[in-house]
């Protein structure tokens, strides 16, 4: 069957009806383990009832006024995020490639105001992403994305991850800005050091620079901590926040400190939907549960039981997994065997996992996902690599008795 949906993804052929917690029902009549979290959008799983109350309650009142009124949900979730964070400001956005598009305005517009718009360069890293919008495949500098689409938006450096010799030759007289994710998801679950996170901040005090984290995907609680920033003890000028935020209802933010916020004045950018009274009273229930005393710590703990558990299940299976990278409950397993094959077995175990660069499967359960839980997609992921090594088998020994 032909679909009307441009084909730019590659959809698996299976569609849910509906989600409970870490839970998802397939209309094949199969219960799946969500170890995606689509993408580790949905933090609270699905359907959490408080989320589910938020919403329903919000909609029985008022969807959407536009940003020519007073918004108090959003002035509310603004105000909780800069308590919890070292920004002033917030933008609110749709989605994670908006909040980006924000951040690189910001940071462009901060050096304009200065009487500085020869300053208008990003220096990215190697392996990022930070959306699909001309700008930020122009700063996620990837070619796989930038091609065929015409002359790449100007202005953004690449150097290699954790390479400051590199970076320190690229930054001059024309740059702005540094943008990192102090987690690469897409890249393949690379860690960025703390010890290269406290060089970058460093480079940029010494010459003028704005820090920006891309923490769309590392944020919101994912690593144990509410921003992924906080295990550096260095902080941005300017951070992007999407996915987690929402818990599923499409929300992005640009969090920043007044000094580098202080270019987008009056009329300088704009949304129509960004900052809806929905995504603003999903936001502010995300955070509920997420700052709710102990939560936190709770992920903390139990992403490092699903480390020492994906870090026996290597050792169960070296011809399966190479390596375990992540921190929290966004973890990463280098495949020996292509990472695509991985995932479909995994999910011939009814677990979803998620694809990433580097031939990496990414693990990214809901943050409620109770310890229980973990130890059923350990003995999924357990089973998956067993199948595996049986075609392996099968494979290396023709003719063999089955
Ligand atoms: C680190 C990072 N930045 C930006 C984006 C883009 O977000 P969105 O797809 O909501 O535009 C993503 C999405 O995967 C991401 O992981």
């Amino acid at each position: 069957m032909t679909s009307p949906l441009l084909p730019t993804f590659a959809r698996a052929e299976l569609s849910f009806e509906k989600g409970e917690g870490p839970w998802l029902y397939g209309r094949d009549g199969e219960r799946y383990l969500d170890f995606g979290a689509g993408i580790a959008v949905n933090a609270l799983g699905h359907a959490h009832p408080h989320l589910v109350k938020a919403l329903a309650e919000q909609a029985g009142k008022i969807w959407h006024s536009s940003n020519l009124f007073q918004i108090p949900e959003g002035e509310r979730l603004a105000q909780r995020l800069v308590d919890n964070t070292f920004a002033d400001f917030v933008f609110f956005a749709n989605s994670g490639a908006e909040a980006n598009e924000a951040a690189i305005k910001m940071a462009r517009r901060y050096h304009y105001v200065n009487g500085n718009p020869e300053r208008f360069h990003i220096v990215t890293f190697e392996g990022a992403f930070h959306g699909r919008t001309l700008g930020t495949i122009a700063a996620g500098g990837q070619a796989k994305y930038l091609e065929g689409f015409g002359p790449k938006v100007q202005g953004f450096d690449q150097v290699p991850a954790e390479d400051l010799e590199a970076l320190k030759a690229v930054i001059g007289p024309q740059t702005a800005a540094l943008m990192i994710e102090p987690i690469q998801g897409e890249g393949g679950v690379r860690n960025v050091s703390n010890a290269f996170l406290r060089e970058l901040r460093a480079l940029c005090d010494q010459h003028g620079l704005l820090l920006i984290f891309d923490e769309i995907q590392t944020g919101v609680g994912r690593t144990g901590k509410l921003f992924a920033y906080e295990w550096s003890g260095v902080t941005p000028d300017i951070m992007t926040v999407a996915k987690g935020i929402g818990g599923g209802f499409p929300l992005g933010a640009c969090l920043a400190t007044a000094e580098a916020g202080k270019g987008l004045t009056l009329g300088t950018h704009g949304t129509t939907f960004g900052g809806n009274p929905l995504a603003m009273a999903v936001g502010n229930a995300v955070l509920d549960v997420i700052l709710e005393p102990g939560f936190l710590e709770s992920v903390e703990r139990k992403g490092l039981l699903l480390k020492q558990r994906l870090a026996e299940l290597k050792d169960r299976h070296p011809s399966i997994i190479a390596e375990v990278r992540g921190q929290g409950l966004i973890m990463g397993l280098r495949t020996v065997v292509p990472n695509t094959e991985f995932v479909s077995a995994a999910r011939a175990q009814k677990l979803i996992v998620i694809g990433a660069g580097d031939n990496v499967v990414r693990l990214l359960p809901p943050l409620i996902i109770t310890e229980a839980d973990l130890a059923e997609a350990i003995n999924r992921l357990d089973a998956a690599c067993a199948a595996i090594e049986a075609g392996q088998k099968t494979t290396a020994q023709p003719g063999a008795v089955q």
